[in-house]
C-alpha cells in the first residue's frame, strides 16, 4: 500500500506527463505562472478529487484531463484578464470596501439585450453599482426557461440577447467601469434541451450518465422518500417521466434535468463550461442551487457533506486558471446550512437570506427580537468571506428562520410562517403588502411570498408608510455588512407586474410578479421629488452617497446594539476608526431609546444619511419606520 505522500506523487508525475503529452510547455511565461498555481493546488485537489472519486476505475485519468483543462483555460485568458488576476491576487479583501454596492437585472427586460445594456453603464456608474448580476442570458428552451435557469449552452447566448462577443464587449465596459460583472453558474442542471440532455434522452449510455435515470419507479421512489418537493406545482416529487418511460430526477421544472455529480465526468465537463465563463470576463459566479448537487439515497439530498467537496474542488480548478473568479452561493436553506458554504475555499461570498427574510418578518410583527437574535447569533463569518445583504431577489421570500431560535423566543415556527405568509399577501386584516402567494404546497402548509420590494412595503398599496419601508429594509442592507444588493428599478419603487398572468409559460410562476420591465416612466420622474418615484430615488441615492462616506461600514463585523424598546432595531459596525450605530424604528409610531444606552458613546452624534445632529445624552427619539446611521 502507497503511503498518502506517495500516491500524491505518483499522480502529480501522471498528472505532469499527461501535460506534457498534450503538448504544454511548462516553461515559457504561461506555463510557470500556471506552474505555481498548479503546485499549489494540486495537493488539495487531488485529495477531494480521491475522496469524491477514488472509486472510480478512472479517477486518475479524468484528474489528468482536468488538469490540461485548466491549463489550456489560462493559455487562452485575455491579458487585461490576467492583469485582473493580478489586482486581485495582491488585494484579495477588494470586496469588503464600503464602496461596494451590488444590483442585479434581467438583460432583456431591463435593456432589450446584451447590447442595449451597455447603454445603461454610465447610469449604473452614476448610481454607484461596483457589481452588477445579470439575470441568466445563455441559450435556453425558448417557451418556458424558468427565467433562463435551465440552461441549454453556456457556449451561446441566447440569440435574442445577443453574442459571445456582445458578452466580452459589455463586461469589458464594465470592468473599465468599476463595475464587476456576475453571471449564475447554473450547475445542478440543464435544461432538457441541453446537447447532454438530448443524448441521454436519446438513451446515449455516456450521457445517459450525466444525469439520475432510472428504468423503473423503484429507485425514484426510494429517493422520494426523503427528498422535499420544490415546485410542487410543477410535478410532485422529484423525478419526472421520459418520453421513453425511464424517469429522471428534476429538483425543479421538469424540463431542468439535475446533473450527476457522483460521475467524475460530469465534474470535468462542467468545470470545462465554469472556465470558459471565467474567459468571458465574469468576475463572480452565482452558484446556482447549490445546496442540491449531491444526492444521496435516504437523506434529503440538500447539503450533503460531498456538496461542499464538489465545491472545494471547483474553486481549486478556479484558483489554477482563473484566480480572481470569486464564487457566491446561494442556499436558501437553514441558517446552519447557508454558513457551511461560506468560506475562502468554497464560496467567499453568499445571500444572506435569513435577514433579508427577518427585516420583512420584523416589518409585518412591528416587533425586532428575531432579526435581533439573529444579528446576535447568526451573522459572524470568517472576515475573508462577506454576506451579500438584500432586500429582496429576482425569487420568492421564504420564511427561512430556525425554528429553534424561534423557539427561544416562544414563537411557533410554523404558525409564525403561516402568519407571515397571510400577511404579504394581503389575507390579514390591516396589511400594507401585496405580495403574491407561490408553491403552496397543501401536503405542507408550506408557501414563500413574491412581489417588488414597493408593493410589499406598501407604496402599491397606498400606505402613508410605504417609501419609509423601502428605506429602512435599504437602509438596513446597505449598512449591515458585505456587499448590499439592490434590485434594479426598486430605487425608482416599480410594482408588481401581473402581465405574466396572461403568457401561459409564465402564468403559473407567481415570481414573476417581481420581475417587471425596466420602469422607464418611473425613472422618468426620479429627478422630480414630488413623485413617489423621485422622492424614493432621491432617498436611496442619499443612503448610497451616505454608505460610501463611511468607512466603518466596510467589511462583516457587526454588534448588537440594546435599544431597550421592542420596535427599534439596534447594531453597531465598525472599521476604519469610526463606529457607526444604526437604529431602526419598525413600528408606525414614533419611538424612544432612553439616554442610558447610549452612555458609552459621544454625547454629540450625527446622522450619516441626513447629516441631523443628535444629543444622544438625553434620549434619541425615532420617527415612525426612520433608520439613522449614528456616528
Ligand atoms: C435558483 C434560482 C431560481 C431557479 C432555481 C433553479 O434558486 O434563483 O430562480 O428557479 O435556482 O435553477
Ligand atoms: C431555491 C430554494 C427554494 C426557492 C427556489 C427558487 O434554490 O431552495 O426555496 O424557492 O430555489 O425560487
Amino acid at each position: 500500500m502507497l503511503s498518502k505522500e506517495q500516491q500524491l506523487k505518483a499522480a502529480k508525475s501522471y498528472v505532469v506527463a499527461a501535460l506534457t503529452e498534450a503538448g504544454v510547455a511548462l516553461e515559457d511565461d504561461d506555463g510557470l505562472a500556471f506552474r505555481t498555481r498548479f503546485e499549489a493546488q494540486f495537493p488539495q485537489l487531488f485529495q477531494l478529487f480521491t475522496t469524491l472519486y477514488g472509486e472510480h476505475d478512472k479517477c486518475l485519468e479524468h484528474l489528468a484531463n482536468l488538469v490540461v483543462l485548466a491549463f489550456k483555460s489560462w493559455r487562452d485568458r485575455a491579458d487585461d484578464l490576467k492583469e485582473l488576476d493580478q489586482r486581485r491576487e495582491a488585494q484579495p479583501d477588494w470586496f469588503q470596501s464600503n464602496q461596494m454596492l451590488g444590483a442585479f437585472c434581467y438583460v432583456d427586460r431591463y435593456a432589450g439585450n446584451l447590447t442595449g445594456l451597455r447603454n445603461h453603464v454610465p447610469y449604473f456608474q452614476e448610481l454607484g453599482i461596483t457589481y452588477l448580476h445579470l439575470m441568466p442570458f445563455f441559450d435556453c428552451p425558448k417557451e418556458n426557461s424558468d427565467g433562463g435557469y435551465a440552461v441549454s449552452s453556456y457556449r451561446h447566448v441566447r440569440s435574442d440577447l445577443g453574442t459571445m462577443e456582445d458578452l466580452r464587449a459589455l463586461s469589458k465596459d464594465l470592468r473599465e467601469a468599476g463595475i464587476s460583472l456576475v453571471v449564475d453558474f447554473v450547475f445542478n442542471h440543464t435544461s432538457n434541451e441541453h446537447e447532454w440532455a438530448l443524448k441521454a434522452a436519446a438513451d446515449d449510455p455516456e450521457y445517459s450518465g450525466y444525469y439520475w435515470i432510472f428504468e423503473d419507479r423503484r429507485m425514484p421512489d426510494a429517493f422520494e422518500r426523503t427528498v422535499r418537493e420544490v415546485f410542487p406545482d410543477d410535478h410532485p416529487g422529484a423525478f419526472i417521466q421520459m418520453e421513453d418511460g425511464r424517469w429522471i430526477w428534476s429538483t425543479f421544472h421538469s424540463f431542468q434535468w439535475d446533473l450527476n455529480y457522483s460521475n467524475p465526468a460530469v465534474f470535468c465537463a462542467m468545470a470545462g463550461e465554469m472556465l470558459l465563463l471565467a474567459n468571458q470576463g465574469v468576475d463572480l459566479i452565482r452558484m446556482d442551487a447549490v445546496a442540491f448537487i449531491w444526492k444521496r439515497l435516504g437523506t434529503t439530498c440538500e447539503s450533503l457533506p460531498e456538496a461542499h467537496l464538489l465545491l472545494r474542488a471547483f474553486n481549486c480548478v478556479c484558483r489554477m486558471a482563473a484566480p480572481s473568479l470569486l464564487f457566491k452561493s446561494e442556499a436558501i436553506v437553514h441558517p446552519d446550512e447557508v454558513v457551511s458554504y461560506i468560506a475562502p475555499e468554497e464560496c467567499p461570498i453568499s445571500y444572506n437570506p435569513l435577514l433579508m427574510a427577518l427585516g420583512w418578518e420584523a416589518l409585518a410583527t412591528r416587533n425586532v427580537e428575531l432579526i435581533d437574535q439573529a444579528i446576535k447569533r447568526r451573522q459572524p463569518i470568517d472576515p475573508n468571506c462577506a454576506w451579500v445583504n438584500y432586500v429582496r431577489s429576482h425569487d420568492d421570500i421564504g420564511w427561512t428562520f430556525a425554528d429553534e431560535d424561534a423557539a427561544e423566543l416562544d414563537i411557533l415556527g410554523f404558525d409564525h410562517r403561516l402568519f407571515l405568509n397571510a400577511f404579504y399577501t394581503n389575507q390579514f386584516e390591516g396589511s400594507f403588502a401585496r405580495g403574491i402567494p407561490f408553491q403552496y404546497n397543501p401536503k405542507t402548509g408550506d408557501c414563500r411570498v413574491c412581489g417588488t420590494t414597493a408593493a410589499l412595503t406598501g407604496v402599491e398599496a397606498g400606505d402613508t408608510g410605504g417609501i419609509d419601508r423601502i428605506i429602512l429594509l435599504y437602509g438596513i442592507a446597505f449598512s449591515a455588512g458585505g456587499i448590499p444588493l439592490l434590485a434594479l428599478g426598486d430605487e425608482v419603487g416599480q410594482l408588481n407586474d401581473h402581465s405574466y398572468r396572461e403568457k401561459p409559460s409564465r402564468a403559473k410562476d407567481q415570481r414573476w410578479v417581481g420581475r417587471p420591465m425596466r420602469p422607464d416612466a418611473l425613472y422618468d420622474q426620479r429627478h422630480d421629488k414630488t413623485t413617489t418615484a423621485g422622492k424614493i430615488f432621491a432617498r436611496m441615492t442619499q443612503l448610497i452617497a451616505a454608505r460610501r462616506a463611511a468607512p466603518g461600514l466596510a467589511g462583516n463585523a457587526i454588534k448588537s446594539f440594546a435599544t431597550e424598546n421592542p420596535h427599534v432595531l439596534g447594531y453597531v459596525r465598525s472599521g476604519d476608526g469610526q463606529d457607526v450605530c444604526v437604529l431602526a424604528n419598525f413600528s408606525d409610531d414614533p419611538q424612544e431609546i432612553p439616554a442610558d444606552q447610549f452612555l458609552e458613546m459621544a454625547p454629540r452624534m450625527t446622522d450619516l444619511i441626513t447629516g441631523e445632529p443628535f444629543h444622544v445624552r438625553t434620549s434619541v427619539t425615532l420617527t415612525a419606520h426612520q433608520i439613522l446611521w449614528l456616528t
